[in-house]
């Protein structure tokens, strides 16, 4: 997949941006070109809006770029938010969290009037769990119990490690471990979200579901738009 594909994604969403608005800004390599696209709207049509990050990562791009951002947490409304994924459905529905920033991400989309996707046709699957594990953030000190919770639905669990980077697991931006589960093909994202949701110490999974309302999947043939 070429990064031109992305970029046409990327650029498609940041022009739904308007002056005055609160916009979250998502993770990854495709959301890269939507901030790319706002930095230079802001120059050329002195375009002004506050974003709110959504990961470290994304927080020192604006930096470099110049765009201005609100902490998520001294915020209670935004207007959009644009992010990508790695796998969606024909509903709309999401796994999120190869980057591990699956929480903020859902909390920022959350926040949000409207969740715009931005990604590649490679993402499409008919089903969830395709072709990813689902992402989850522990609080370290519940990590067995999780373990346990996510073998009685019939899975199995891993933790993340960091790689190259460093020995031991992949932390988050808020201190949690990061592990992917194994859960087969998810067919019924809400029940699942539901069941995830009411684990204690789960604080967070990359299951969205329902969240998004819009997508805009780029691919050879130029960039589908999705408004169910
Ligand atoms: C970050 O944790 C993920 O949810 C990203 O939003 C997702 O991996 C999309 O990234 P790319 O646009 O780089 O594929």
């Amino acid at each position: 997949m070429t990064t031109n594909i992305k970029q046409q994604a990327g650029i498609a969403a940041a022009n739904l941006v308007q002056n005055g608005m609160g916009v979250g800004l998502g993770t990854g390599s495709t959301v890269f070109f939507t901030l790319e696209r706002l930095a230079e709207r802001q120059k050329t049509e002195g375009l002004k809006f506050f974003g709110v990050s959504t990961s470290f990562s994304t927080t020192l791009l604006c930096r470099k770029m110049g765009i201005e951002l609100k902490d998520s947490g001294s915020v209670s409304h935004l207007d959009l938010a644009i992010d990508g994924t790695d796998e969606i459905d024909p509903n709309l529905n999401l796994i999120k969290g190869r980057g591990a920033a699956h929480l903020l991400e859902k909390i920022v989309a959350s926040l949000a009037d409207k969740f715009v996707i931005v990604a590649d046709s490679g993402k499409k699957v008919q089903n969830l769990g395709e072709k990813f594990p689902l992402p989850l953030e522990i609080l370290p000190a519940a990590l067995g119990l999780v373990e346990a919770r996510i073998k009685s639905l019939g899975g199995s669990m891993e933790v993340r490690t960091a790689g190259a980077c460093k020995d031991g697991p992949t932390i988050s931006d808020s201190g949690n471990i990061i592990a992917d589960a194994k859960l087969g093909l998810i067919k019924e994202p809400e029940i699942l979200c539901k069941e995830l949701d009411s684990i204690p110490g789960l604080v967070g999974h990359g299951l969205f579901a329902g969240l998004a309302k819009e997508a805009f999947i780029a691919g050879e043939a130029g960039v589908e738009h999705i408004s169910p």
